[in-house]
């Protein structure tokens, strides 16, 4: 095994506990100073999700769920942008309370700002109740990324595809970006009989290193096909 591979299996960011102390912290930032806490890629990932979105011809009032939301920053964009019908799940109730708080503050500046529902909910044990609905459009930023650094990486990438199977309707879009996995790795996590590959998201903006272009996250978008 790599040094890599051993740095990545022993990551904090695979905890729950990591992430409940992390938006402790972030809540209180946010509550003391008004900091609304970190947007995980930048803000041009953010927009690469909004333009690819609006380019597809998205209609404004679709279904739009954004799993592992943290700050609720992507979902407050797409409010900013016209999108209606919009909820955040996590799994950490303080960062369920943060992007609440974050958005009652953008809505107390902006009146006419539609309400965000977020909800506490873990994607690898999910609450029954939680699939009545379905959702045209499911987001993930990072949320894979932070999950798949774990032993049980297998077990929870079983459980992920469970829940995309049960909450994404028949012909709905999955949008994840990563920064840990390429295209092609990403396809063959979550391609499969069920849920085909769509496209790469294209970039932004890119860098240059070593004579090789490359960009700061990739984006792919599946489509479940039944
Ligand atoms: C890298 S952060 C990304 C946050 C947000 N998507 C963004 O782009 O700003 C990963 C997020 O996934 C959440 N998360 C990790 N595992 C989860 C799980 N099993 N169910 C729901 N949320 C989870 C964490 O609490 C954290 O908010």
């Amino acid at each position: 095994m790599s040094d890599e591979k051993v740095e990545i299996a022993s990551s904090q960011l695979g905890t729950k506990d990591f992430w409940d102390k992390r938006y402790e912290m972030e809540l209180n930032n946010f509550e003391e100073h008004g900091d609304e806490g970190e947007i995980w890629f930048g803000a041009s990932a953010e927009n690469r999700i909004v333009k690819y979105l609006i380019d597809t011809k998205t209609e404004k009032d679709v279904s739009i769920l954004d799993v592992g939301c943290g700050n609720g920053s992507v979902l407050r964009k797409l409010r900013s942008k016209g999108f209606s019908n919009l909820k955040g799940i996590d799994y950490c109730q303080k960062a369920v309370d943060l992007s609440n708080a974050v958005s009652e503050s953008e809505k107390e500046e902006n009146e006419e700002l539609i309400n965000i529902q977020f909800e506490q909910l873990d994607i690898i044990s999910p609450r029954p109740d939680f699939f009545t609905s379905v959702f045209d459009v499911i987001l993930d930023k990072g949320t894979w990324d932070a999950m798949s650094l774990s032993d049980e990486r297998d077990r929870r990438l079983k459980a992920y595809l469970q829940f995309l199977d049960k909450s994404l309707i028949k012909g709905g879009r999955f949008i994840i970006f990563s920064c840990n996995f390429t295209f092609e790795e990403m396809r063959e996590q979550f391609g499969n009989s069920s849920i085909e590959i769509v496209c790469e998201v294209p970039a932004a903006h890119s860098f240059s290193f070593g004579g090789k272009q490359g960009v700061t996250s990739t984006g792919a978008v599946f489509r479940k096909t039944s």
